[in-house]
């Protein structure tokens, strides 16, 4: 199989490379600001120059597109909507457009935050969407746009991503923050009114990959089996690094002025992502075992 990542330096995105590089495919992948350490084929590749895609098509003529890249700071997209329309409402769109002209498939990844945060039962694929901040807007239209213009392309929603940067190898997102304060003997404010289902890089890596080799279309739900707080997550990561649990203090997500309201629920339903696959997805537990026992 030859896999073009677009995004090969984001989290996720290094996770794809390597799980692909583990699987014997043919990687190769675009970058935009920084180039990964990776030992591939790599072409600089900005999303706001979608007319050049096909040229990168060409040039590495994939069998299979994962689009990792996309404007993901949510405050950010508050207060520049048109670069979040632009990166993560045009963008993908113009990707899959390329990709259905030459015959390659097209797999894309979208957002927790399309919905608004007012279930209290997991969310499957089916549920109502409704974006509360313009990240998820833009995310939304993104996802629309991919199925408009390819018929068998893959859409997969993740929450809350955290795991290890498979080109720098540290430890990225919530987790590391968790543990540097612990570390270092800092207190750790964490919300008890956020509900998230966290999704571990390299664990969507694995499974969108697997995803790919069962031909599956359509859209799947990605993340851990665990519904929790961001305190229940630092509590699981003070266990694994063997801190004092005094240390974590519960906070509310109100205590925090930022410019893009978050869902206070959005937990996914990933039963459709199990039945396809026939197997569980992970525990939180299991995934930050995973990570240590990676880590350590
Ligand atoms: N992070 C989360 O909690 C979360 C939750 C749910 C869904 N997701 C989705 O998961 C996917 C992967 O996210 P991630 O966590 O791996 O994010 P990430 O580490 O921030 O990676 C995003 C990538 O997009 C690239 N990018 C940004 N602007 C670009 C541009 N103009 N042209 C080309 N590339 C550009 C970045 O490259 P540079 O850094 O070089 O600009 C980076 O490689 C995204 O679709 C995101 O929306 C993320």
């Amino acid at each position: 199989m030859r896999l073009l990542v677009v995004g090969a330096n984001g989290l996720l995105g290094s996770n794809v490379v390597r799980v692909g590089q583990q699987r014997g495919w043919k990687v190769s992948g675009t970058y935009h600001s920084t180039r990964p350490a990776f030992d591939i084929p790599l072409t600089q590749f900005d999303l706001r120059d979608c007319d050049l895609f096909d040229d990168i098509l060409t040039e590495h003529n994939p069998d299979v597109v994962v689009n990792c890249a996309a404007m993901t700071d949510v405050d950010g997209c508050e207060t520049n909507p048109e670069q979040a329309n632009i990166l993560n409402g045009d963008a993908p769109g113009g990707l899959a457009a390329h990709c259905d002209a030459n015959d390659v498939k097209f797999v894309h990844i979208s957002t927790d935050y399309v919905f608004d945060g007012t279930e209290r039962d997991p969310y499957s694929v089916s549920a109502d969407t409704n974006p509360i901040q313009m990240y998820g807007k833009s995310k939304l239209v993104g996802e629309q746009a991919v199925t408009e213009e390819t018929m068998d392309a893959l859409v997969a929603r993740f929450s809350f991503v955290w795991g290890i940067h498979r080109s720098s190898g540290d430890l990225t997102g919530f987790p590391a923050w968790v543990r540097g304060r612990l570390l270092s003997g800092e207190d750790v404010p964490l919300f008890t009114d956020q509900w998230v289902t966290p999704t571990r890089a390299g664990q969507a890596a694995e499974t969108l990959l697997e995803l790919i080799e069962h031909d599956a279309t359509d859209l799947f739900h990605i993340a851990c089996s665990s519904c929790v707080t961001p305190y229940q997550f630092g509590e699981v990561i003070a266990d694994h690094v063997g801190s004092s649990e005094e240390l974590l203090i519960e906070g509310s997500m109100d205590d925090v002025e930022r410019d893009a309201t978050r869902p206070p629920y959005s937990c996914l339903d990933v039963q459709n992502v199990e039945s396809e696959l026939d197997r569980a997805q992970p525990t939180l537990r299991e995934d930050v075992e995973t990570v240590w026992n990676a880590l350590h």
